[in-house]
């Protein structure tokens, strides 16, 4: 199963994205969490100790190792280089594991401009295709806002993408803009997880704006959840009410994906 969680900033993809994990994880399934986000920190909602957490470099800060990968000489903008780095023994070399959760920092790409192709982006594309298309582990990616970032095929090949929403008019038109870049690169069901939800009005508020089959569930704005965030726990530890509502909502996802 890959799912692919996404969303405007702030509304909780990172919360989300670390109590699903976290969940797979507890089940027994083997799971591969990515922070896909530059602006990462979803080993600390995991609940990583500091100590790894400091130690985490991601992916698209090792220069060496990305210009060894794609032949590129540092800062060698414009320039040759591969298309087709090796990436295979990355996730086994690079993921750092934490109650029963591996997880694979990416970083973030200086793109200089749009339509840039440089070799971190490169890699980290052909990465994020290799853990989608090979992997036989439950891949959960925390991701910015975009989704073009995944590219058709790679796209194709995620099981689930997750827009969560907070019941306001602003996430929800980046749930629509999610859902019409899904629909231009192929990708075949975006789902919706409400957060933050205070009373059953915004439920209401939210179902009112997508089509049938499309949520998947409401997680409650929760204290423990901004306590979790500010003592460096993570939330699926500190909070039991919240868990329940992720687990309703994994259930939902099983059952809507069939397995
Ligand atoms: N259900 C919730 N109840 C209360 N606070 C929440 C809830 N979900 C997320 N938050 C808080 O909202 C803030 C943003 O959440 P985060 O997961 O980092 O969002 P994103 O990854 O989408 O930017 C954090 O401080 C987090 O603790
Ligand atoms: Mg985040």
């Amino acid at each position: 199963m890959k799912i692919a969680i996404t969303g405007k900033g702030g509304v909780g993809k990172t919360t989300f994205s670390s109590m699903l994990s976290r969940m797979f994880a507890n089940d027994g399934y083997r799971v591969v969490a990515v922070d896909a986000d530059p602006d990462a920190n979803l080993a600390l909602a995991l609940g990583f100790p500091k100590e790894v957490y400091d130690s985490i470099v991601p992916i698209s800060e090792m220069k060496n190792f990305v210009s060894d990968r794609t032949a590129a000489s540092i800062g060698s903008f414009g320039k040759m280089f591969k298309l087709n780095p090796k990436v295979d023994d990355i996730p086994e070399n690079f993921c750092k594991e934490y109650n029963g959760v591996r997880l694979l920092t990416l970083g973030t790409v200086d793109s200089g401009g749009s339509g840039c192709v440089c070799p971190e982006h490169v890699l980290l594309k052909r990465l994020c295709s290799h853990l989608i298309l090979q992997n036989k582990d439950v891949v959960v990616m925390d991701m910015e806002a975009g989704i073009e970032h995944l590219g058709r095929g790679t796209a194709e090949s995620v099981d689930a993408f997750i827009v969560v929403v907070e019941p306001g008019e602003r996430s929800l038109q980046t749930y629509r803009k999610v859902k019409k870049l899904g629909n231009d690169i192929g990708v075949k069901k975006v789902f919706v997880v409400g957060n933050k939800i205070r009373n059953k009005e915004d439920e209401e508020f939210i179902i009112s704006n997508l089509e049938d089959g499309e949520s998947l569930g409401f997680i409650y704005y929760n204290q423990d959840v901004i306590n979790s965030d500010r003592s460096n726990q993570s939330p699926y530890d500190t909070s039991e009410e919240t868990r329940n509502q992720v687990k309703a909502i994994q259930q939902q996802l099983m059952k809507l994906q069939n397995l």
